[in-house]
């Protein structure tokens, strides 16, 4: 069992951190937000995340996870030092690694000789180069290992990797690392610092063009008169195309894929190559949200001006409480600036968010509602009273973003239906 410190208490960071420890390493995980750590000592989770609570309490319990504040606290005795703080969006869209380089300059000084640090938060390709020059330690090596959880799934992401990504040009320092995921099944590819750190962007690149091409195809849909939850049914049964991460929707968003997307042109930019096919994507996805908004303008009978609409979902997606990047925010401020008096429910948001201040239950935003727009995939929503819902509008309209819901028994209810590409 290793000594591991974790720098960054996110997403990410946690994720990390509690797994680790429940893989039986003794973990110590540093952040810079003092509420934060308290929070994390009581065994509280500041994170909507499945599973994740459950097993910080357990680490905590069971002796083997720490948290302390400042990075400089966790790094004296750490074998591995995990840097998971944030990287986010320079002004012309490339990843800035003010707080890794932070992050790296605070431990350096003080890890044992002999220890590695690793990359997990999404760094441009070159940044372990970067973090070595920063630590000015030729006895401590620096590997990437990125990560590719997905938020609402992390702790089983996490322990049930598709594949784990180790890049190192020292390898005794790569098998160092692939040995801390002892007890996890999965394919184990060990290649060069650059070589990693690409995978990872193109990984994200990937998933964002499907999805951006599936939004296109629905939008062909929806001008041919096809259904665009068979088309993609008939698509995926090609094994080459699968069926994963096809489903239409309002866009992709997210703490990861539009900065990684933009990130990625970045980096092809400064490499001199105009990673078109990309810019492509991001545009796609931009008017993605035009297109939603278009539906529910459309729906209300052309004019959004004092209109009431009624919008079930703020997150980027369902099972987290992450609103970074968000379709739905997004789409929220575009119908406001149309005049459209918006009132949203989510069930993972309380508060205040994007200028929008959620109600406490999915009925009372029904009422007098010309237009009903669901823009999460919330589970929840498709077992609500539709009944009820139809009573409380002005009239039942229902512009589906997700294609979540019941499309024929809405009808039956009344309800005039709208989805994406179908
Ligand atoms: C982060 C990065 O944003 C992402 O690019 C990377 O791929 C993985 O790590 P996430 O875990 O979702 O993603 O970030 P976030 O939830 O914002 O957590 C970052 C944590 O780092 C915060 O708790 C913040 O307080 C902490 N932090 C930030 C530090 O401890 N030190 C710092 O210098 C900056
Ligand atoms: C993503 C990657 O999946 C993960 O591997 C990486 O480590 C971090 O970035 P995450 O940001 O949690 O994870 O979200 P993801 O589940 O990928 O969804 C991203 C966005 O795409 C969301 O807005 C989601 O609603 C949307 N999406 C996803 C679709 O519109 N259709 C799909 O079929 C899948």
């Amino acid at each position: 069992m290793a000594e591991i410190a974790v720098i960054g208490a996110g997403y990410v960071g946690l994720t990390t951190a509690a797994c680790f420890s429940h893989l039986g390493h003794d973990v110590t995980c540093a952040d810079i937000d003092e509420a934060r750590i308290a929070q994390l000592l009581r065994g509280e989770v500041p994170i909507v995340e499945a599973g994740l609570e459950a097993l910080v309490r357990e680490g905590l319990e069971e002796g083997r996870l720490r948290f302390v504040v400042g990075a400089a606290n966790a790094a004296p005795s750490a074998e591995f030092a995990y840097l998971c703080v944030p990287t986010p969006q320079d002004d012309d869209g490339s990843a800035d690694l003010s707080y890794i380089e932070a992050a790296a300059r605070e431990i350096g000084p003080r890890l044992p000789s002999e220890a590695v640090v690793v990359n997990k938060s999404t760094v441009p390709v070159g940044s372990t180069r970067v973090v070595e020059r920063v630590l000015g330690r030729d006895d401590v090596v620096v590997v990437s290992n990125p990560e590719f959880l997905r938020e609402g799934s992390a702790v089983h992401d996490f322990l049930n990797p598709d594949r784990i990504v180790i890049g190192s040009d020292d390898q005794s320092a790569a098998v160092r690392v692939a040995s801390l995921y002892i007890g996890v099944t999965a394919p184990i590819i060990v290649t060069d610092p650059p070589s990693a750190e690409t995978i990872k962007y193109a990984s994200n690149a990937f998933l964002a063009a499907k999805i951006s091409f599936v939004n296109a195809i629905a939008a062909v849909c929806d001008a041919v008169g096809a259904d665009v939850k068979d088309v993609v049914l008939g698509m995926g049964y090609d094994t080459r195309i699968g069926h994963e991460f096809l489903k239409p929707g309002p866009g992709f968003g997210g703490s990861c894929l539009p900065k990684d997307t933009r990130a990625l042109v970045q980096i092809a930019d400064s490499a001199g190559y105009s990673f078109d096919l990309m810019r492509g994507v991001i545009s796609v996805n931009e008017d993605q949200f035009q297109r939603v908004a278009a539906k529910v303008r459309q729906m209300a009978g052309g004019s959004l001006d004092g209109v009431k609409v009624a919008v079930w979902g703020l997150t980027f997606k369902a099972r987290t409480d992450d609103t970074r990047e968000s379709p739905a925010l997004r789409i929220v401020s575009l119908l406001a600036d149309q005049g459209a008096e918006v009132q949203a429910y989510d069930p993972a948001i309380k508060g205040p968010v994007g200028g929008v201040v959620p109600a406490n239950d999915p009925y009372s935003v029904c009422d007098g509602a010309r237009v009903l727009a669901v823009l999460t995939e919330w589970d929840d929503f498709r077992w609500l009273d539709f009944d009820k819902v139809a009573g409380l509008m002005e009239a039942p309209r229902i512009v589906d973003a997700r294609n979540l819901l019941d499309r024929p028994a809405l009808e039956r209810r009344g309800f005039t239906y709208v989805g994406i590409g179908r």
